[in-house]
């Protein structure tokens, strides 16, 4: 496994792979690294030929420098995980390697990038496209791996691929969920035991909202009714928001029908914002609607 910090020597080494006819997978990620990373570069492993993993907290993304102080980081720890892995390389650039002084070019994808999960952070997408943009250049991956967690960063990576005529195909890995079907993530870690265990409201507001559209129930509003009222049992949650919309253009929707739509939810648990979501009249999804661990398959 070899780690590269630096621009040009990930070009040239993504180069002599294409030189040697080798497919690459690239999987973007903040490090903090959980089993959700995990599937995908297994899944990547299986997909492609080659496997770079990429570990850059985008200060971008974040809405405050104390959210972005605070976010979980551990180098040495990452590659301890990815070691066993046999992932071939890791990409940890530094801030500046990838926003060099004077950088001022962005990427906007206006598909409601700036609702939900931008809503407060509006530099939020401009952010994670930009840097998708320039790993894209960097590397020429074949497949870029992204996780059904964060729903509304694949469709607009989605729509920028489209839009842009990007040469690279999105492959969206279901939710990893841990035993008691929480959704693993990074953030995960800031939890105190109390707010871990009241987590768990999370999906099951998902499953309450799911077995009514099971019963038939079709009507947005009456999903979102559902699914506060299990919220709201919960002291130790805040709901930022819960939204029914497409799967393709984040268009909110009144009602499901039969159309392809995505029911997601942000809450806080004190400080911590985190996310969910599910899939509903989708058949893409039906098979692959989450992953639980310990019936995880590798
Ligand atoms: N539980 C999960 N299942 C599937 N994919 C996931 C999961 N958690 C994260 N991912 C995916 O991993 C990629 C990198 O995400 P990131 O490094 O931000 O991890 P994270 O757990 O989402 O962190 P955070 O808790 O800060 O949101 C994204 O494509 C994300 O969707
Ligand atoms: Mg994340």
């Amino acid at each position: 496994m070899e780690i590269i910090t630096r621009a040009p020597r990930l070009r040239s080494v993504a180069a002599k792979l294409a030189a040697e006819n080798k497919s690459i997978g690239l999987v973007p990620t903040m490090g903090a690294l959980h089993e959700g990373h995990l599937q995908m570069i297994r899944e990547a492993q299986r997909m492609t030929d080659v496997v770079i993993v990429t570990i850059f907290v985008n200060p971008q993304q974040f809405k405050s420098e104390a959210a972005l102080r605070a976010y979980p980081r551990d180098l040495a720890q990452d590659m301890e995980t990815l070691k066993p892995l046999g992932v071939d390389y890791v990409f940890t650039p530094s801030e500046t390697e990838m926003y060099p002084d004077g950088f001022a070019s962005w990427v906007e994808v206006g598909v409601h990038d700036h609702e939900l999960e931008g809503a407060q952070r509006p530099d939020h997408f401009r952010g994670a496209a930009t840097v998708l943009t320039i790993y894209f250049n960097l590397v020429h991956p074949k497949f870029v791996f992204m996780g059904q967690k964060d729903a509304q960063q694949t469709i607009i990576a989605k729509k920028m691929v489209r839009d842009l005529h990007s040469p690279v195909e999105i492959i969206v890995t279901p939710i990893v969920r841990e035993a008691d079907g929480v959704a693993v993530s990074s953030r995960n870690a800031h939890l105190t035991p109390e707010q871990r265990k009241a987590l768990h409201v999370m999906p099951r507001a998902l499953r309450a909202a799911e077995q009514l559209f099971n019963q038939g129930e079709r009507h947005a509003g009456k999903l979102v009714k559902a699914m506060r009222k299990e919220l709201d049992a919960e002291p130790l949650a805040r709901v930022d928001y819960i939204a029914v919309t497409d799967t393709e253009h984040l268009d909110p929707l009144d009602d499901v029908k039969d159309k392809a739509s995505i029911i997601s939810l942000a809450v806080y648990f004190g400080d911590t914002r985190l996310i969910d979501n599910l899939i509903l009249n989708d058949m893409k999804f039906k098979a692959r609607a989450g992953i639980r661990l310990g019936e995880a398959k590798t």
